[in-house]
């Protein structure tokens, strides 16, 4: 089977064909995920919650990032993969070219995810003029947590919608090849899904978006602070990891996962 690249993944998009994406830090896992047919990996900066066991994604490092993603690269084959910058690795674009150049020459990423909106435009230009493929992140950003104050859903009411809608758009104009919307309304996700080239991958942001992403060790039932309402455990149902992983699979492209249990409106 041939590689996934930004032009498969686009062409998924075009077709209307669902996109599968699970995040992963290991090769073990890796190796499963690929047997399983998953179209993109996320070396999620959720490592430092489910791997490291911190409260939250701030204290990840570069390092580890960079780390985890050779780890996945070693064994990768098939999949295209995204490395995520992590929290105060890209304040400014000169860091943020210094952080890329690294998960991308040191790790081996093909692209990498910053959070953000209209604060990161500069960043995103930055990178893009210079060869290294960004995704964007928008909803709910888990370096944002503190300003936050939690882990709940955005973009709920007309002005906060509209914002996210804007900083999408200005994302792809900025030259993001890719989105994640977290947990957001299904409403608004299919809003700013239908309004960008580019594919967007949603996580508990309802089905209409051009494909889903999961972490696995939510999927897999190894939650240590909770299951977030909009996870599935695949595990739970099939009793190995390579079955749950090939059921993910099946579900996303099969438009059954995520079902209206796993939306926000
Ligand atoms: O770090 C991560 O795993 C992520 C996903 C939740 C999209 O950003």
């Amino acid at each position: 089977m041939s590689k996934n690249t930004i032009s498969t993944i686009n062409q998924m998009k075009t077709a209307g064909e669902k996109i599968a994406v699970i995040t992963s830090y290991d090769a073990g896992f890796t190796e499963q995920i690929e047997q399983a047919g998953m179209d993109v990996i996320l070396v999620g900066d959720s490592l430092g919650m489910v791997v490291q066991g911190h409260e939250s994604t701030l204290p990840v490092t570069v390092a580890d990032m960079v780390y985890h993603t050779a780890n996945v690269m070693r064994v990768s084959s098939r999949t295209m993969v995204i490395a995520d910058m992590p929290f105060m690795s890209h304040g400014t674009p000169e860091q943020a070219l210094d952080t890329a150049g690294r998960l991308m020459k040191e790790g081996g990423a093909h692209m990498v995810k910053i959070e953000g909106g209209a604060p990161q435009l500069d960043t995103v230009r930055h990178l893009t003029a210079r060869a290294v493929p960004v995704c964007g992140h928008l909803g709910l950003m888990p370096q944002s947590i503190h300003q936050l104050g939690g882990y709940r859903v955005q973009g709920r009411g007309e002005h906060e919608g509209e914002r996210i809608l804007k900083d999408a758009v200005a994302l792809q104009q900025a030259g993001a090849q890719m989105l994640v919307l977290e947990c957001v309304p299904s409403v608004l996700a299919a809003e700013i899904t239908q309004a960008l080239d580019i594919p967007v991958i949603g996580i508990g942001a309802g089905p209409d978006t051009d494909g889903q992403v999961l972490v696995l060790y939510d999927m897999l039932g190894i939650t240590l602070r909770g299951k977030p309402s909009f996870v599935h455990d695949f595990l739970a149902d099939k009793g190995s990891i390579s079955e749950a992983l090939s059921a993910y699979v099946r579900s996303v492209k099969e438009g059954r996962f995520p079902g209206p249990e796993h939306t926000f409106s």
